[in-house]
């Protein structure tokens, strides 16, 4: 199979409110497929389309070759899905959280111990599991929760905003893990804010007003998204002089970066005048992610999108 998701105009409205606009996006086996942008953008109600949770209004998707519409419970058993608000319970023990969820996901007496010991090493809990949950810091109850989320050993991974208020090294660990199933085969797609996430993540799909903007590796979207030349100027408070030098003819655009101003210039040729205009000298930048993602919000919010 050479697509593990495939959605054809995927498209979802809430009333006269589209969130999900005609989403056509591929996804192949063994996949860290990043799904990025802005909040609102559309990205857990794409999630919960491909999971079942929620009805299209329009179009279709194909997940491991099932219908979405006509197989939803075949495809549920295929899956794992772990919520912004992962729901663990936190009066219970680590073991009884896993044993809670074997059940939900029906897995026999025969093989639960060994997969509950199998998601105890995953998320270097072994010498916990009589833990209540609720003593558990933030990095620990999510690499349990995506222990109970995985247990049934799903084809397919959906993980929406998995690492969002933990420490950066338990994201690094949890990042690690998901790298590590994925090279066994699994198929992940993931929703994050971090741009050093959407790094290691083989493809990115970025989403802005629920249309696709862009989708490619990291790589290529850092070379091919900005027109321009991209220049870094470590000018003290940028924030005060952003605007002059957006003012300039030769200056597309213009983004603070910590304390460095980041310019888009229309030309190589410029660099020149902005070093005589700045006082400092330009230095010539590879775009960050984050220039990309910048640079896309600012394409959707003008009106173009992505074909
Ligand atoms: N059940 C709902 N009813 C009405 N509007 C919703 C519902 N769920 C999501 N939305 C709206 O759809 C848009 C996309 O939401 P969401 O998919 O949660 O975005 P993201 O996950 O990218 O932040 C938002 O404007 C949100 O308010
Ligand atoms: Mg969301």
């Amino acid at each position: 199979m050479e697509y593990v998701i495939e959605t054809r105009d995927l498209t979802r409205d809430f009333g006269k409110f589209t969130a999900v606009d005609k989403l056509n996006i591929k996804i192949k086996p063994g996949e860290i497929y990043g799904f990025l942008g802005p909040n609102g953008a559309g990205k857990s109600t794409v999630i919960r389309m491909l999971c079942g949770i929620l009805e299209p209004t329009e179009g279709s998707a194909t997940i491991l070759g099932y219908d979405l519409l006509r197989e939803t419970e075949k495809i549920k058993s295929y899956i794992g899905y772990m919520s912004q608000k992962f729901s663990l319970y936190d009066d219970l023990t680590v073991l009884e959280n896993l044993n809670f969820y074997a059940g939900i996901y029906s897995i026999t007496r025969e093989v639960r111990q060994e997969r509950i010991g199998e998601m105890l090493a995953m998320a270097g809990l072994r010498g916990r599991e009589k833990e209540l949950v609720a003593n558990l810091s933030g990095g620990w109850k999510q690499r349990l929760a995506l222990g109970c989320a995985i247990i049934a050993r799903p084809a397919i991974i959906f993980l929406d905003e998995p690492t969002s208020g933990v420490s950066p090294t338990s994201r690094r660990m949890f990042f690690n893990i998901i790298q590590e199933l994925a090279n066994q085969g699994t198929t992940i797609m993931v929703t994050t804010h971090f741009m050093d996430e959407a790094e290691r993540c083989h493809k990115i799909a970025f989403i802005s007003a629920g249309r696709l903007m862009a989708v490619n590796t990291p790589d290529y979207l850092k070379r091919n998204t900005l027109e321009g030349f991209l220049v870094e100027l470590a000018i003290p408070q940028a924030m005060e002089k952003i605007s002059a030098f957006e003012n300039l003819p030769y200056v597309k655009d213009c983004t603070i970066h910590g304390p460095l101003l980041h310019v888009l210039l229309d030309d190589e040729k410029h660099i020149g005048a902005l070093r005589d205009f700045s006082g400092v000298e330009p230095r010539p930048i590879v775009p960050s992610l984050e220039d990309v993602f910048i640079a896309l919000a600012k394409r959707q919010r003008a009106g173009e999108s992505y074909a």
